[in-house]
């Protein structure tokens, strides 16, 4: 009962007590470890990150320990594949140290402060994963879920090692062709001593997933609980084609034009001049089988009505539902409900709108969105502001906190190619003036009054008519990090650490 403060304002309703949130914030009462599998370049780094980041975008806490990483920490420098000779004792020692480092680091992040810990290496042996399994399982208690990848695939492994291996800091510096032969010398290697799960006898009490050919085709054994079903629908759900996702938020609404909140409003005269921007901008990128998702709010279906493609409206993509906040303008709503607006500053992701919806909300009714967009290939995503910044944080693996503040200009496209282990993302403004959106955090807010000092009640809200920002290209690791910014409008590029 300490956890739920109950409000009487406007209409009776529970709204969360701050200070408690971290234990409402645990979704998983036992803690569960993945276990990745599988022989090298199968996908296992590229399942576990999208995994974390799917499994931190619903708001479970996850970590991901590769035991690569640890193994280059260890010993710096890597010679060549005589290090994954499983006759080669000496490294064979110093691998079984870094996988039981890892082990410890696991069981202590899950005894302190997470969720979901995934084991990301090969784990080819039945004795490897019985080690893990009895320490994970008998001593701690926790559950543990096997995820293998099997791929014989020829194309699909010489593409992996191709776009990827070669990245690897291993290899940094050695030729191409040396460094494709040493690879496929170590998956050779591997492949000596590789005991795919037993599912008939020593390793069928298990729960795994078994994902063969890049999910052509899926073996799901006995699984159990919440996260297990959620990961393992997740995973039957992915793909690996190559794709772009664009992300527009509707054209200029009267409603933007007034500064109201929510709304289902026409298109404002610039909206409408976006509309056609839209349309010939997506013509002109020549999508291939383009498909196009709009709200049911007119704006959205306004916005897209132009583009010659097939389109689908959802409900789950209407912009956050305000309640009785509903066409107030932000200044009435700081007017009439002071508290209640003060309230929503000081936890912008958490707060519900009376009668409405939460940022927390509106991530729980995307989900099956995200899930279907996980399965789609080329698309065009119009939007409303809030939900284009849930999408955006599921892309860019962003933290709860940041995702009510993320910038999403109007008259801007925002195209999302997958990468590897993130995403490209590019912001194209296309050129037509809009007002602008965006509210700010109050500068001068004292977190521990009830009311946001009246001096920036409003935050920065521009009422100024701006054409948008500059074109850039960032991309992100699947860990919310920008590692390379480009403007490219003026082509300077910047890596990032
Ligand atoms: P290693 O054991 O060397 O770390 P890995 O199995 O972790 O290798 P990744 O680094 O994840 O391999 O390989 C990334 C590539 O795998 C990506 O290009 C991606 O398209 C591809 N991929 C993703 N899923 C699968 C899958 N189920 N089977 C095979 N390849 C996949
Ligand atoms: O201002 C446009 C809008 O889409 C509103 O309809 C919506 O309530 C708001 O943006 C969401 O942004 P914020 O959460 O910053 O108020």
């Amino acid at each position: 009962p300490g956890v739920f403060r109950q409000l009487s304002q406007d209409n009776m309703r529970f709204t969360f007590c701050l200070p408690n949130l971290a234990c409402l914030d645990r979704l998983v009462q036992t803690p569960t470890v993945i276990m990745m599998v599988g022989l090298p370049a199968r996908g296992k780094t590229y399942m576990a990150r999208k995994l974390a980041r799917y499994l931190h975008w619903i708001g479970v806490k996850t970590k991901l320990f590769n035991v690569g990483d640890y193994r280059r920490d260890a010993v710096k420098g890597y010679t060549d594949k005589d290090f994954f000779d499983p006759d080669n004792t000496e490294a064979v020692a110093i691998r079984n140290l870094c996988a039981q480092h890892v082990l410890e680091d696991m069981c202590n992040y899950l005894q302190n402060e997470g969720e979901v810990a995934i084991f990301d290496a090969t784990n080819t042996t039945r004795e490897r994963r019985r080690t893990v399994y009895n320490h994970c399982v008998a001593k701690h208690c926790f559950r543990m879920l096997f995820v293998e990848s099997i791929c014989d695939s020829e194309a699909v492994i010489e593409t992996n090692i191709r776009e990827v291996k070669l990245k690897s800091p291993d290899y940094k510096g050695v030729l191409d062709t040396v460094a494709v032969k040493d690879f496929r010398s170590r998956i050779d290697l591997y492949a000596k001593q590789y005991e795919t799960i037993d599912d008939t006898n020593d390793e069928k009490h298990y729960s795994f997933i078994k994902i063969f050919n890049c999910g052509e085709r899926f073996l799901v054994h006995k699984t159990r609980g919440n996260i297990q079903s959620r990961v393992i629908y997740f995973l039957m759900n992915i793909h690996v084609l190559p794709r772009t996702i664009y992300l527009t938020r509707h054209g200029e609404s009267t409603g933007n034009v007034q500064q109201c909140i929510g709304g289902n409003a026409p298109l404002s005269e610039a909206g409408k001049v976006y509309a056609e921007a839209l349309a010939e901008y997506i013509d002109n990128e020549n999508i291939s089988d383009l498909i196009v998702w709009t709200s049911q709010r007119q704006q959205t279906i306004e916005t897209a009505a132009k583009i010659d493609a097939p389109k689908e409206q959802w409900k789950a993509l209407n912009g956050i539902h305000a309640g009785t906040f509903e066409g107030l303008t932000y200044q009435e709503a700081a007017e009439r409900y002071p508290e209640e607006f003060a309230a929503r500053d000081r936890s912008k992701y958490y707060y519900r709108y009376p009668g409405g919806e939460s940022y927390h909300d509106l991530i729980a009714r995307l989900e099956p969105v995200i899930m279907e967009l996980e399965r789609a290939e080329n698309l065009l995503v119009v939007c409303h502001q809030a939900v284009a910044r849930c999408i955006l944080a599921y892309f860019l693996d962003k933290d709860r906190e940041s995702v009510p503040y993320i910038e999403v200009p109007l008259h801007t496209v925002i195209k999302l190619t997958p990468t590897a282990y993130g995403c490209m993302m590019e912001s194209i403004p296309l050129s037509v003036e809009a007002v602008n959106t965006y509210r700010s955090k109050p500068k001068n807010f004292v977190s521990n009054r009830s009311v946001a000092e009246p001096s920036n009640q409003f935050g920065e809200l521009d009422l100024e008519p701006k054409t948008v920002s500059t074109r850039t290209q960032i991309i992100y690791q699947n860990s919310g990090t920008a590692i390379e910014t480009t403007d490219t409008s003026g082509n300077q590029t910047q890596h990032l650490d």
